[in-house]
């Protein structure tokens, strides 16, 4: 799909949803389409903090991480445009969400709870807010908690059982509209 008509007026993009929704991969190849780099907040944390997301809630605690997530995110606000794969609980913070909207688009990529289970259950690394808990409950209760507010992003894509790539391809399609 060409993606011309968005180039010119294209700012950065931001990810949000829950872990599974598929925010890594198809922001990889979202970033491939439009020619703009991909970033991980959760990758960027780490090299700030010098240590792994695990380690970082372990030793530090989850406050921790979100004062660092939040710094992080800020400054890469504030950079040219990226494709950006926000950490699922990052947006939940009205600093960066105030910050996204004044200089980003936000995508929801919402995914049900079936997706997310079995999403999540290839990658553990990362996600300590599934470790030692039933991952399906956490799951639910993230959903009711979060889901009300990442309503707040200006573009949601439903995250279906699809191709990264297909779902690359709809976000592109709404992008063009809104800025047709
Ligand atoms: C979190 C999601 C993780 C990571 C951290 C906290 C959350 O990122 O930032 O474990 O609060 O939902 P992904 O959504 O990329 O898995």
């Amino acid at each position: 799909m060409s993606s011309q008509p968005i180039k010119k007026q294209m700012k950065t993009i931001v990810l949000v949803g829950l872990m599974g929704a598929g925010k890594s991969s198809v922001g990889r190849i979202l970033a491939t389409k439009l020619d703009l780099p991909f970033i991980d907040s959760d990758d960027e944390v780490e090299k700030a903090a010098g240590c792994s997301i695990e380690d970082i809630f372990e030793i530090y605690g989850e406050p921790a991480f979100r004062d660092v997530e939040e710094r992080v995110i800020d400054r890469l606000l504030q950079g040219s445009p990226i494709i950006l794969s926000s950490g699922g609980g990052a947006f939940m913070n009205s600093r960066t969400r105030a910050r996204i909207a004044e200089a980003a688009i936000s995508v929801w990529l919402r995914a049900d709870l079936a997706i997310l289970e079995r999403r999540t259950k290839r990658r553990a690394a990362g996600r300590p807010l599934l470790k030692g808990t039933d991952p399906s409950e956490k799951l639910k209760q993230l959903i009711n908690e979060r889901y009300p507010v990442y309503e707040q992003a200006d573009i949601i894509i439903e995250s279906v059982d699809e191709t990264p790539e297909k779902t690359a391809d709809k976000i592109i399609e709404k992008l063009t509209d809104d800025t047709a």
